[in-house]
């Protein structure tokens, strides 16, 4: 059985005090639940983050890491000083970096390798524009992403990988892909992964929809039968809100 998980991508949102306040209030209302709970916040939140989390099942995930181990890149965080600080997770090749930041497969396989080498669970997201979904580009689009990042990434690495497909015209903009679709398209990154592996490692692979994921939509999402997970921004802000995903 799958470990269904829910994370939410506060992208660059929230002071300190906001995201402190935010998992005081949701804690209480998400400690009965199964679900794997995860709050990915900008950098300078984490440290508080991790601190206000201790003792609860929230876990504290980071948007972005570098795949080297230190050096002359400015602006720039490693695995270990998300490591150094307690964040368990980290999201890897999220649409907003492919498009604004030059994030590439390559780099996103760097990560991928990096991270899973210290111990943090990446989140690898995949997912097509809206112009390659009209051009029935969807399923090719989300495979190259998918064999590129995991490339050289072994059998037993796999499995500690969560992907995230997320449609980029359904995300922020208010359109979810239907549960159907959705479903649709991560049985196939699914096949994919026992193309790469095997049934075994591919039935193991966690992966979470994200787009437009709220309230309203959550537990329809979460019904269908390959879908683990939701990566949810704007919904994800609102602790009332974030409280009903966890617990769709
Ligand atoms: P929205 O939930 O705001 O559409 O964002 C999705 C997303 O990009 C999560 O990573």
């Amino acid at each position: 059985m799958r470990k269904p998980i829910i994370a939410g991508n506060w992208k660059m949102h929230k002071s300190i005090a906001d995201g402190v306040a935010f998992i005081n209030e949701i804690k209480g209302q998400v400690a009965d639940t199964d679900v794997e709970t995860l709050v990915c916040a900008p950098y300078t939140l984490l440290a508080s983050l991790v601190e206000v989390a201790k003792g609860t099942n929230i876990k504290i995930g980071a948007q972005n890491m570098h795949f080297e181990d230190k050096g002359a890149f400015t602006g720039e965080v490693s695995a270990d000083m998300l490591k150094e600080i307690g964040v368990t997770h980290v999201i890897i090749g999220h649409s907003e970096r492919r498009q604004f930041f030059a994030e590439t497969d390559e780099t996103v396989n760097k990560k991928t390798h990096k991270a899973l080498a210290k111990g943090l669970t990446p989140i690898v997201c995949c997912g097509e524009t809206l112009e390659q979904r009209e051009a029935d580009e969807t399923k090719t689009v989300c495979k190259t992403q998918i064999v590129k990042a995991f490339e050289n990434i072994s059998a037993e690495d796999a499995p500690k990988v969560v992907i995230a497909y997320e449609p980029i015209w359904a995300i922020g903009t208010g359109k979810t892909a239907s549960s159907q679709d959705a479903n649709d398209v991560i049985a196939y990154i699914r096949e994919v992964l026992v193309g790469l592996y095997s049934d075994a490692v591919s039935e193991e692979v966690r992966i979470q929809y994200g787009g437009s994921v709220k309230p309203s939509n959550v537990e329809e999402i979460m019904n269908e039968a390959d879908i683990d997970g939701a990566l949810v921004g704007g919904a994800s802000l609102e602790a009332s809100d974030f409280v009903q995903l966890v617990n769709f």
